[in-house]
Formats: C-alpha cells, sequence, structure tokens
C-alpha cells in the first residue's frame, strides 16, 4: 500500500536527520517535520476517516507504531543533545578555584594610634572614662583656667600658634597641651572625677629628630575626696609597669607646671641600657615620660569646685614618645613621614 511505504520512507528519513542532528534546534525541526500537526503521519491519521473500518484498525496500528517510535526516538536524540549542550556550556563557564586568591592589602592601625588605644584602655581597666576636647582652644581654657600667668612663656607666640579668629587676637589657638580638657571635664560633672583625654597637640616647633610641629597627648585627672601625691605615685607606677613590664622602675623628680603643685616629671628606667647610661638615655639611666603633679586649688576654684573639699591629681603623657621607646624608633619626624615603606616596619 503505498501509504505505508511513503510511511517507512519517512520513518527512516527522519532517523537519518535524528542521528545527522547536530542541536537541540535540529530536533525541533525534525520532530516538527516527521510527527507534527501538518506532517504526513497526521496525514495519514486524518485520511484513516475515508478507509474501510476492517482496514482501518490495522492502518491505524501501524500508524501508532509508527508514530510512537519516532517520538521515542526524537525525545531520546533531544536528551542526548541537551545533554551534550549543558555539558559543553559547563565546561566553558568552569572556574578553577584551586587557583590561589588574590588578598588585598591589609592596612593596620599607626603605631602611634596603637599606643594611643593601648594606654587608654590601662586607664579604663583603672574605672577612668575617656574624654575629648577641642583642637582649636581658647586662650581661657589653654591658660587662664589653668593658673597660667600673663607672662608665661608658653603664650607667646614663639611657642604657640594663634589663629586669626573673632575680635581678641590671642583668644583662640591651636592648643598645645591636653590639659585645657581637665578644665572643660570638670566644668561639665561634678567630683569625683577620674578621666583621661588623648589627643592632638601643636606647637611651633620646627621638625628635627625629637620635635614636629603635630604630636600627642594624653592627659590623665582625678579628683576626689583625699586624694594624695601618694595615690599619684601608685596610678603611675602602675601605668609604667603595664605598658613596659613589671620590671621597670619608675623615679619622680621635682618641676614646675602652673596647674600643680607640687609637680613632678616621671622617668622610667632606660629601655635601652637598663639603667647602666648610653647614648638613648644621655647617659643618665633614665628617660623622661610625663609631667604631673597634685592639682592647684586655683585651678578648682575656676572650675567652681572647693578646694576644701576635694584633692586632684593630673598628669600629661607624650604619647608619640612612648611609641618610640616601645619600637626603638630613633626620630620622631618618622611618624609623620607618609612613607609605607617607613611605617611598615614600624607594625
Ligand atoms: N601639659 C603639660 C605639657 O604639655 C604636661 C602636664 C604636666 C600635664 C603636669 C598635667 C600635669 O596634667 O599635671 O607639658
Amino acid at each position: 500500500m503505498a501509504l505505508l511505504e511513503d510511511l517507512h520512507r519517512l520513518d527512516e528519513e527522519a532517523r537519518r536527520r535524528l542521528a545527522a542532528a547536530g542541536t537541540v534546534d535540529e530536533v525541533d525541526t525534525v520532530e516538527r517535520d516527521a510527527v507534527g500537526p501538518s506532517s504526513p503521519v497526521a496525514e495519514a491519521r486524518r485520511s484513516l476517516r475515508r478507509v474501510p473500518d476492517e482496514e482501518r484498525r490495522r492502518l491505524g496500528r501501524v500508524i501508532n507504531e509508527i508514530a510512537d517510535g519516532l517520538s521515542a526516538a526524537i525525545a531520546g536524540r533531544r536528551r542526548e543533545l541537551a545533554a551534550a549542550e549543558e555539558a559543553a556550556r559547563l565546561q566553558a563557564e568552569r572556574i578553577d578555584i584551586t587557583l590561589p586568591g588574590r588578598a588585598p592589602p591589609l592596612g593596620s592601625l599607626h603605631i602611634v594610634m596603637q599606643v594611643w588605644e593601648e594606654i587608654t584602655d590601662i586607664f579604663v581597666a583603672l574605672g577612668y572614662t575617656v574624654a575629648d576636647g577641642p583642637e582649636a582652644e581658647t586662650a581661657f581654657y589653654h591658660f587662664d583656667a589653668l593658673n597660667t600667668p600673663e607672662t608665661h612663656p608658653s603664650r607667646f607666640e614663639s611657642d604657640t600658634l594663634y589663629v586669626d579668629h573673632g575680635d581678641d587676637p590671642i583668644g583662640v589657638l591651636l592648643r598645645a597641651q591636653t590639659s585645657p580638657v581637665q578644665v572643660r571635664y570638670m566644668e561639665q560633672h561634678d567630683p569625683p572625677v577620674y578621666v583621661v583625654s588623648p589627643g592632638r597637640v601643636f606647637r611651633r616647633d620646627t621638625t628635627d629628630a625629637t620635635h614636629t610641629p603635630v604630636f600627642h597627648q594624653m592627659e590623665g585627672l582625678a579628683v576626689d575626696r583625699d586624694i594624695t601625691f601618694a595615690d599619684l605615685k601608685g596610678t603611675l607606677g602602675h601605668f609604667a609597669r603595664e605598658f613596659f613590664g613589671p620590671d621597670e622602675r619608675v623615679r619622680f623628680l621635682p618641676h614646675f607646671f602652673p596647674f600643680t603643685e607640687p609637680s613632678a616629671e616621671m622617668l622610667v628606667s632606660c629601655f635601652s641600657c637598663g639603667g647602666a647610661g648610653c647614648r638613648t638615655c644621655a647617659n643618665t639611666g633614665w628617660i623622661e615620660l610625663l609631667g604631673c603633679g597634685v592639682v592647684d586649688p586655683n585651678v578648682f576654684e575656676a572650675v567652681g569646685y572647693d578646694p576644701t573639699e576635694v584633692t586632684g591629681f593630673a598628669f600629661g603623657v607624650g604619647i608619640d614618645r612612648l611609641a618610640m621607646i616601645r619600637h626603638n624608633v630613633p626620630e620622631l619626624r618618622f611618624f609623620f613621614d607618609p612613607d609605607l615603606r617607613l611605617l611598615e616596619q614600624y607594625r
């Protein structure tokens, strides 16, 4: 029968095309041509209506067998090609996770900031609060309230950097010490006071091995009933042992500061020679660390504290100097050099 021959030829041809198909799209085309709605198979099914009954069942079964066989072959080929396409895509998108990653360079805190945080922590552990103050300060907080006479040389323009601001030409300056934070803090808080204030200070200094126009200090202030010089020595001795190690010895020498009476300088045994005397300590065996003293009653009066009720001690320590000692840095100005090759040596 001519119809069946046509269908078998179609079947053979479709299978040949399937075998030759290289993509899923091509399989779709074969499917449309072979078993789609306007394919010879569909056409044959429609023509069954005109075939006598007994013939129709046999013919119908043959058409179905051919159509089912083709559909299965199409589905199989489509699966094969889809899997191959997927494998090719995965291969193309492959990421080699065994390559070492590119680590971004990690920064670190400048060692002055590390020491800043470390010494602040030593006092926070003793119960001290941390306070802040302005870097542009008024002469009142910086000098007057700190019992500094009109004639004191630190007021001269040769030492202090004044800011041309407002009517009073000597009213505003860049602070040369963190001490004015003492006054600001006491104005805002009633005693007892236990406070430290690390910060940046400015002086009219020419840069050399031990001077830079900007450096860092930490101020400390303790005010309470019955505070004595013994509390000062105990607290600052503890600080030195925490920072330098338990074997470090400290020593107090008389000094002068306008806002403390008596005043002292604290020295620490030389880290470089252990006290025998060397270049670092100018053969004295000791290194100057900080200024300190018992708060002058005039300072309490300036902030409205009653000096017959409370006493206190104060100190100011150079943060950069501590960092130089800790890391054996020979020149202060290294800290302000933006050359990373230099700074990275002092991590
Ligand atoms: N402000 C002083 C300075 O810059 C350091 C200082 C000395 C601070 C004695 C104090 C102190 O609080 O009591 O040299």
